[in-house]
């Protein structure tokens, strides 16, 4: 599947619950697997990435490593509660050529569905915790440059228009 980069709008539509995980449910979830894995390490994708606003990120921590896979799914998921602080150095497949240092809570509780409708809660740290914050945030439209001084957005911006009449 195309990902979709910023500025596009899709990127920034708060993205719809999903209330029955039906058979298109499952394709759109084979299919978001596969473009994450067909991207250069990333270790998670968002379905509003790929064009689909629904509440689904799938993820696999892993990947950048050439680690064998560890697949996960997430419907719905939410942030349940969340506790202390952690700065990382955080990069997206929708945000090309960018990087930044994001503070975000070092713990997080999840709850949400696996792909056959189980609920799952998961207490996250570390690289799971950032992950799952930085996934869920693509679900309320919500990117990396957000978390950025209005001067460096700016200075982004310009780059991707140089960028965008080079080709
Ligand atoms: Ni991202």
């Amino acid at each position: 599947m195309k990902i979709y980069t910023y500025p596009d709008k899709v990127l920034r539509i708060t993205a719809d619950p999903v209330e029955n995980i039906d058979e298109g449910i499952q394709t759109l979830i084979d299919n978001m697997l596969q473009t994450m894995y067909d991207a250069p390490s990333g270790i998670g994708l968002a379905a509003p990435q790929v064009g689909e606003t629904k509440r689904i990120i799938v993820y696999d921590l892993m990947h950048a490593k050439d680690k064998p896979k560890d697949s996960h799914v997430l419907i719905n998921p939410e942030i349940t509660a969340g506790e202390g602080e952690e700065r990382y150095e955080e990069a997206c497949l929708s945000v090309i050529d960018f990087s930044a240092e994001i503070t975000r809570k070092a713990k997080v509780e999840v709850r949400g569905f696996d792909r056959h409708g189980k609920p799952v809660l998961i207490e996250a740290d570390k690289m799971l915790a950032i992950c799952l914050q930085h996934e869920i945030d693509h679900l309320n439209g919500t990117l990396i440059v957000d978390y950025v001084s209005p001067l460096k957005r700016s200075i982004y911006k310009k780059k991707l228009q140089k960028r965008r009449k080079r080709h």
